[in-house]
């Protein structure tokens, strides 16, 4: 938005990757509360977004978008209102097109400011806009059409531009008012989705900022297509991209393993916190192991050592790598075992086939004053 509503990446949950099209008031509903109970809140989830298919097909006698009259028999107002009741914010779909990529209700084209005003009025917090059924008019154009209706609605509502990375949204999200843009089309729950998505990440790193943030899109973590270890290495990475942390699974129905990646606050941590970069690449070892780093606020480091291959690895980095050099000694806290040690320098790991180690590394009394956040030279 053009008045900075996502200074953090965003938090909270999306209905599409575990529902599809078959949402309703009553799963909405048990999202938001399961947000509470399980302690998503606590540990700083926010979003609760309806994806596609919560309208009708068909306009109003006014225009006006219509709740679906059998799935959101109350409306979205007070499913706003019970959302606000708990504490929590209420985000809402719809396409930069003629029709929603679902094609089960209209899109926004041509009619961005009465859309707008629908979503203000019955206090909606967040907007995802899709790309599907459009025109051919340039992407910029179109979203450039909501981002001045959003901000012409009288509420304040968070932008996120789903246009798949195509022309450019890095580029052109900032200048029509966008908090967050999707890099990439749609995750899918499974291994080389993740390291397809991740992938593609690279090199789009300068053009992440607060209120602009790269989107590799939502979380899969606790849907079932991959194992635990794989769904610590997705979670990892994306805190580690300041990547928009977005559960799409049942939240009332997570294993103990679920929960405990989807709130660790460690984690968590990393992802919100701007030291003026979010987290790249740093090394590719050549072997399918990795090393990633990301400047934290307070002049440490989050790194990851990202195992892709087939055989547990040990994977090695140094403080010089992570750009810490010039102390004699270090502070590492594991984020995933909470293990705190130190070292001389040497960061090393044993990292099972798809699993990430995720560590926090400061330099140890040995700076009076911390050097200013972002001005490592990661890489
Ligand atoms: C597109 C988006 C997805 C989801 C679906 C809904 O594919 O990229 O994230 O919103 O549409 O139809």
């Amino acid at each position: 938005s053009l008045a900075g509503l996502a200074p953090k990446p965003p938090l909270g949950w999306n209905s599409w990757n575990k529902y599809g099209c078959d949402i309703n008031e009553a799963k909405i509903k048990a999202a938001t509360d399961a947000m509470v109970s399980s302690g998503m809140k606590d540990a700083g989830y926010e979003y609760v977004n309806i994806d596609d298919c919560w309208a009708e097909l068909n306009r109003d006698a006014n225009g006006k978008l219509v709740p679906h009259r059998t799935r959101f028999p109350g409306g979205i107002k007070a499913l706003a209102d019970y959302v606000h009741g708990k504490g929590l914010k209420l985000g809402i779909y719809t396409s930069a097109g003629s029709q929603t990529c679902a094609k089960t209700m209209p899109g926004a084209l041509k009619h961005e400011q009465d859309d707008a005003n629908s979503f203000a009025s019955w206090g909606v917090d967040y907007l995802k806009y899709d790309n599907c059924n459009h025109d051919g008019t340039p992407a910029k154009q179109r979203y450039q059409a909501m981002g001045t209706a959003l901000a012409n609605s009288g509420r304040h509502i968070v932008y996120s531009i789903c246009n798949w990375g195509e022309e450019d949204p890095w580029v052109f999200g900032p200048q029509v008012g966008g908090d967050l843009w999707r890099t990439t089309g749609d995750i899918s729950d499974n291994w080389n989705s993740v390291l397809s998505l991740l992938d593609q990440q690279n090199g789009l790193e300068p053009f992440a900022r607060q209120s602009g943030w790269n989107d590799p899109d939502m979380l899969e973590v606790g849907n079932g297509g991959m194992t635990t270890t794989e769904y610590r290495a997705h979670f990892s990475l994306w805190a580690l991209l300041n990547a928009p942390l977005l559960a799409g699974n049942d939240l009332s129905a997570m294993s103990a393993d679920t929960k405990a990646i989807l709130t660790n606050r460690d984690i968590i941590a990393v992802d919100q916190d701007w030291g003026g970069s979010q987290g790249r690449l740093l090394r590719d070892l050549g072997n399918g192991t990795q090393v990633w780093g990301k400047p934290m606020s307070d002049g440490s480091v989050a790194i990851v050592l990202f195992n892709r291959n087939g055989a547990t690895s040990s994977i090695t980095t140094s403080a010089a790598e992570i750009g810490l050099g010039g102390s004699s000694s270090y502070r590492l806290k594991d984020l995933w075992s909470k293990a705190e040690s130190t070292t001389s320098g040497s960061i090393s790991a044993s990292v099972p086939s798809h699993g990430a180690a995720m560590y926090i590394v400061r330099r140890e009394g040995t700076l009076a004053t911390p050097p200013a956040p972002g001005t490592y030279a990661l890489g």
